[in-house]
Formats: structure tokens, C-alpha cells, sequence
């Protein structure tokens, strides 16, 4: 899917996409090194959009895992589908899927990566998507996130980080990318063990 259509999309819906180009393949390869995607037996992607990190993640991928991506936009869900058959996308809010539909009950995860607007977010929603897919995160299992560089410096940008210090440990900040549109750097975290 083109950058074109990306934009489309975020013209016609700017608070869900919030921004203006997909994700580099750099960002996309250095995002799944830091979740250490290699190594994990199920992932889930919020937020997928067009695929931009969703390829690196499948590239990194053991085999034998378990791909889940959860993305709001009926359009990109469906695109999602057809240039990769055989991983899982459903058509759903990131703070909202009943993960029990698809997995066990007490099934965790190992990785998740999200390429959400969080800056874009209220307060109230950075909350609910964060205490609804956490608790699912094994022990030690790994969040990562970008964030637009100075973004990160906005009310909800500092808010997100905040956020992101109360829920996981070893929070760590990647240095910048400059090639992204906008540049941007990545958060990294793990759940206490
Ligand atoms: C900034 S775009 C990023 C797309 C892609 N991950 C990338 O890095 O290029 C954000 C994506 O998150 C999706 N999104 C926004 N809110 C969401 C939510 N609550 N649950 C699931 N997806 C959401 C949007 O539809 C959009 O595709």
C-alpha cells in the first residue's frame, strides 16, 4: 500500500492514524530488535496501519509464534490480510478485544509493539489501551512504542511517558532516527517479574 493512500487515510481520520507517513523499514527492523521479537512465542501489534513494522516483526518471528495485530481502520485491516495470509488481523479497538475469543484464558504474550498516536490520545484512552493489554504481558515480556521526537514534549506526550514509567520497568529510550517522518525514537519497557 502507497504512502498516498496512508495519507488518505490519515486526512480522513487524523486522531486514529496521527501521522503523515508510515513508518521507515529502519524504525520498523530496530523496533523488533529492541522487543526481541527473535525470541518471542506470541506477539501482538497495535495499531498496524499500513504494515510498516508489521513486516520487520514477521521477518524477526520464530516459525512457530503467534502474530496478532489489532487495527481500528476497516481499510488497512483488509490490505493487512491480503499481503499477509496466514497472521491474524482483526478488525478491532486496541482497548477493547476480548483476547479470550482467539487464545486460552490465561494465555500471555510475550511482545507487544504498538505503532499508536499516543500523543494523540486523551488521557482517559492512553490508560485504557495500556491496563487492557498489559495484564496480558507475560512477566519480563517486552512493550515497545515510538514516539515523534518532540512530541514527546507535549502535555500527553509527557503524560505517555509518565504513564509508560508506573505500568513497566527499565523503561529505556532509543536514540533518535532521524530518517523517520517525522524523526522519532523508540520507548522500550519490560512488566516486573
Ligand atoms: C501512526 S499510525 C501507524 C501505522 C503503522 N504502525 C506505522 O508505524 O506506520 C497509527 C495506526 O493506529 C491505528 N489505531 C488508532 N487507534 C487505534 C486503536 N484504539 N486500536 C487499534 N488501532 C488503532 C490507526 O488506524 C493507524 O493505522
Amino acid at each position: 500500500m502507497s504512502s498516498l493512500t496512508f495519507a488518505k487515510q490519515a486526512l480522513k481520520n487524523w486522531k486514529d492514524v496521527g501521522a503523515i507517513a508510515p513508518s521507515s523499514p529502519r524504525l520498523g527492523a530496530r523496533m523488533a530488535e529492541v522487543a526481541e521479537v527473535w525470541r518471542a512465542q506470541r506477539v501482538v501489534e497495535l495499531g498496524p496501519g499500513t504494515g510498516a513494522l508489521t513486516a520487520p516483526i514477521l521477518d524477526a518471528l520464530p516459525h512457530d509464534s503467534q502474530y496478532l495485530g489489532l487495527e481500528l481502520n476497516d481499510h488497512f485491516v483488509q490490505d493487512l490480510r491480503s499481503r499477509h495470509p496466514g497472521h491474524h488481523f482483526e478488525n478491532a479497538a486496541a482497548q477493547e478485544f476480548d483476547f479470550t475469543s482467539l487464545w486460552p484464558d490465561d494465555a500471555t504474550f510475550d511482545v507487544v509493539i504498538s505503532g499508536l498516536p499516543w500523543t494523540s490520545f486523551p488521557d482517559s484512552l492512553q490508560t485504557d489501551i495500556l491496563d487492557h493489554v498489559l495484564p496480558r504481558l507475560r512477566p519480563g515480556g517486552r512493550f515497545a512504542t515510538f514516539a515523534y521526537w518532540g512530541f514527546h514534549h507535549l502535555p500527553s506526550g509527557r503524560r505517555f511517558r509518565n504513564l509508560l514509567h508506573s505500568r513497566l520497568v527499565g523503561v529505556e529510550s532509543s536514540r533518535i532516527l532521524w530518517g523517520n517522518l517525522p524523526p522519532a525514537f523508540i520507548y522500550v519497557g519490560r512488566v516486573s517479574e
